[in-house]
């Protein structure tokens, strides 16, 4: 084994990436190591390549980026009894302590210490990645190889679709990435009445609706306001946050997914007191019920994630993805770094 490997690497606080070869790394007293097989990019690694001000607070360079990633465990060491050389694991991303108050309280993906694979400390978008056992998930090997690198994003829409308990209401997906194609996809399978969803972007309106049920429109106009029991916020920018306030039906709830860029602001008393709104938000998947929701959805077919990857690079050509990524001409982008031999 060479004993270097080629990562993405944030190295300095300002816009860019670095694609290079560093030392693979050790694995470290209480973590498995990987030969990552997949990665796919998230819309927060726009963000850390953009260095926006919440990756600001997040991430301290040098640091290897990725945290949607599926391997395989060639070392491990520490106690794991649930893990085995050989297995096909993925990372959840929020690494918790298992001892702070929130931890003891079931809410590990809100840990008074979080930490974050690929944006807190180093990730996978490399040819080795070490995580720690407590944060390694055990994939079901009947899910396509694929399907496990982008269940992540999946698990934001499950846990945010499920706090918005759409069973028979009328449901609104504002933004269509991957992770709003998703929350649509979840409200489907989870029993929602009528599922609308908008999207500036023809080509992921387009893309939404050849796997789910759906009505896509570029945006609402006002005789939509006021008509959905549930929005999903999935765009994070500061329309779609608009939208979602005068789409939301008075004592309905707006479940916030997105990340917007800068501060926002909004009209509290029109919003907020008139429509006696509750606004709930995800922060991350719950640890680990949403992942065995995500599970049987993929298991049972109810959803099909291979339709949303749209592309699939090489670890080398990072830059070349991202520039896809940012032009919103895609679903979900794979990276192939130690793909099957076929
Ligand atoms: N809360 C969490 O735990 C969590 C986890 C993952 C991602 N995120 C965030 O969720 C958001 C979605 O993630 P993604 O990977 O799908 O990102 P993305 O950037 O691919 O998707 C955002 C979509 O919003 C659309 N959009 C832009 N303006 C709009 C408007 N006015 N109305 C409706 N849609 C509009 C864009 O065209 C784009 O398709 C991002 O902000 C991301 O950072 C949050
Ligand atoms: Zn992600
Ligand atoms: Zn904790």
């Amino acid at each position: 084994m060479s004993k270097t490997m080629l990562a993405v690497v944030k190295e300095r606080p300002e816009p860019g990436i670095t694609v290079k070869h560093i030392p693979i790394p050790e694995t470290p007293k209480g973590e498995v190591k990987v030969k990552v097989i997949y990665g796919s990019i998230c819309g927060t690694d726009i963000g850390i390549y953009d260095w926006i001000p919440w990756v600001q607070g997040h991430l301290k360079p040098p640091i290897v980026i990725g945290h949607e990633i599926v391997g395989e465990i060639i070392d491990i060491n520490g106690d794991a009894s649930h893990l085995k050389i050989g297995d096909i694991v993925s990372s959840e991303t929020h690494i918790y302590d298992e001892t702070c108050e929130q931890c003891k309280m079931g809410n590990q993906h809100v840990c008074d210490t979080v930490q974050f694979f690929g944006y807190g400390r180093d990730g996978g978008f490399a040819e080795y990645a070490t995580i720690p056992i407590r944060t390694t998930w055990r994939n079901d090997p009947s899910i396509p190889l694929k399907e496990m690198s982008v269940q992540e994003p999946l698990g934001n829409a499950v846990h945010a679709v499920t706090k918005g308990d759409v069973s028979d209401k009328r449901v609104l997906v504002v933004g269509l990435g991957p992770v709003g194609m998703c929350a649509v996809a979840v409200a489907n399978a989870y029993g929602a009445r009528e599922v609308v969803a908008i999207d500036p972007e023809l080509y992921r309106r387009e893309l939404t609706e050849k796997f789910t049920n759906v009505t896509t429109l570029e945006k609402i106009d006002t005789k939509d306001f006021n008509r959905f029991h549930v929005v999903i916020e999935a765009s994070g920018v500061p329309a779609g946050i608009q939208t979602s306030l005068d789409a939301v039906y008075p004592a309905g709830k707006i479940v916030a997914i997105g990340i917007p860029k800068k501060e926002i602001t909004l009209d509290w008393g029109k919003y907020i007191i008139d429509k006696e709104i509750t606004i709930e938000s995800i922060f991350g998947r719950r640890i680990w019920e949403t992942w065995h929701q995500t599970t049987d959805l993929l298991k049972s077919r109810k959803i099909d994630l291979q339709k949303i990857i749209t592309h699939e690079f090489e670890l080398k050509d990072f830059e070349e993805a991202m520039k896809i990524m940012k032009s919103g001409k895609c679903g979900k982008i794979l990276l192939k770094i130690n793909p099957p031999q076929i």
